[in-house]
């Protein structure tokens, strides 16, 4: 668990390695991922196996900026607008598949989830290996996701081949993920890049995320420390809460950033650091519902969600 030789900066080997066939852990400025090539069936198995996650969740393709995005999905006209605008960037665009998108990518769907990151070090990364990259979030199915090449050690250690260290994430919070397979828009996890925005660079009102979701795995409990998070609405009900489990003898700890920005580069951190620390109890103050406030809030709810 502690054999950093297993961390690198070094671009050139991290290729190599999935050129051979390896996965490794890789920075991009939402969270850690953990890559294979995407066309190599025994590689992206062992992805599904080594994170304990279900062959029928679907995996992002993620692409470099040169390559032709429709050799892997079909892009309609909202579809291009949004990756005209934001990409490379912290959003995925679930599209219809081409026929070079395997099965074992997709579950078996016919529509592909892909992406462009915009960290430097997965973009040179792209660019050196020999095809698309999958990457899932470096972590164990249905755990908290990965921040800091140390997280994916933590979780992955000798599981994974080697760890590409692109430091901190620069976001903290998975990419933005829009449904573009039918002319009605529908955001299937908030991120960064918000319906607002999206609705601005489309012309076009976004359908209600209510009700069931289109992506599987996204309903239920997700991005969960070993700790019970409980959710508040203000930090001082999280402080009345907090009084009283101490004066039960429960260990507990509040997580709370008025700043948006610094709440999603923390909040991974913070759900890790309380299982570290043997917290029983986090309290988890929700943020405002407006902004990167909506995608704190989507994944503190599946962070309680039991
Ligand atoms: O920010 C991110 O998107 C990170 C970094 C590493 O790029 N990746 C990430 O991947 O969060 P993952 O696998 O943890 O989450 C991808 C989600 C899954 O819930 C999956 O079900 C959904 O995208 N998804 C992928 N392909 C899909 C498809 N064809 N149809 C519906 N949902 C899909
Ligand atoms: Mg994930």
């Amino acid at each position: 668990m502690t054999d950093l030789s297993r961390i690198t900066r070094d671009v050139a080997l991290a290729s190599s390695v999935l050129d051979n066939g390896g996965i490794i852990g890789m920075p991009t400025e939402t969270v850690y991922g953990l890559a294979a090539l995407a066309r190599n069936e025994r590689a992206v198995a062992r992805v599904f196996t080594t994170k304990g996650r279900p062959t029928s969740h679907p995996l992002i393709v993620h692409l470099s900026p040169e390559e032709k995005i429709e050799q892997w999905g079909v892009f309609n006209e909202s579809a291009i607008a949004i990756a005209t605008a934001a990409w490379p960037g912290p959003i995925t665009l679930l599209v219809p598949r081409t026929s070079i998108v395997p099965d074992w990518v997709t579950g078996g769907r016919d529509t592909v989830a892909i992406r462009i990151p915009s960290h430097l070090m997965a973009i040179d990364l792209l660019s050196k290996v020999s095809d698309a990259i999958v990457a899932p979030s470096a972590n164990r199915f249905g755990h908290v996701s990965p921040t800091r090449a140390e997280h994916v050690l933590h979780d992955l250690g000798d599981d994974v081949d080697l760890i590409l260290d692109g430091g901190p994430c620069e976001i903290g919070l998975e990419s933005t993920i829009v449904d573009c397979t039918s002319e009605a828009l529908q955001i299937l996890r908030p991120g960064k890049i918000t319906a607002v925005r999206i609705a601005e660079i489309t012309g076009l009102t976004l359908a209600n995320t209510d009700g069931p979701s289109r992506a599987p795995g996204m309903m239920i409990s997700h991005y969960a420390p070993r700790a019970h998070v409980e959710l508040c609405t203000s930090l001082d009900e999280a402080r009345v809460k907090g009084t009283a489990l101490k004066e039960k003898g429960i260990a507990y700890t509040i997580i709370h950033h008025d700043d948006l920005t610094k709440y999603a580069l923390s909040v991974y951190d913070d759900l890790r650091a309380a299982d570290v620390n043997q917290v029983t109890v986090v309290l988890a103050v929700l943020p405002v519902d407006d902004g990167l406030g909506i995608a704190i809030r989507d994944r503190l709810s599946k962070a309680a969600a039991h």
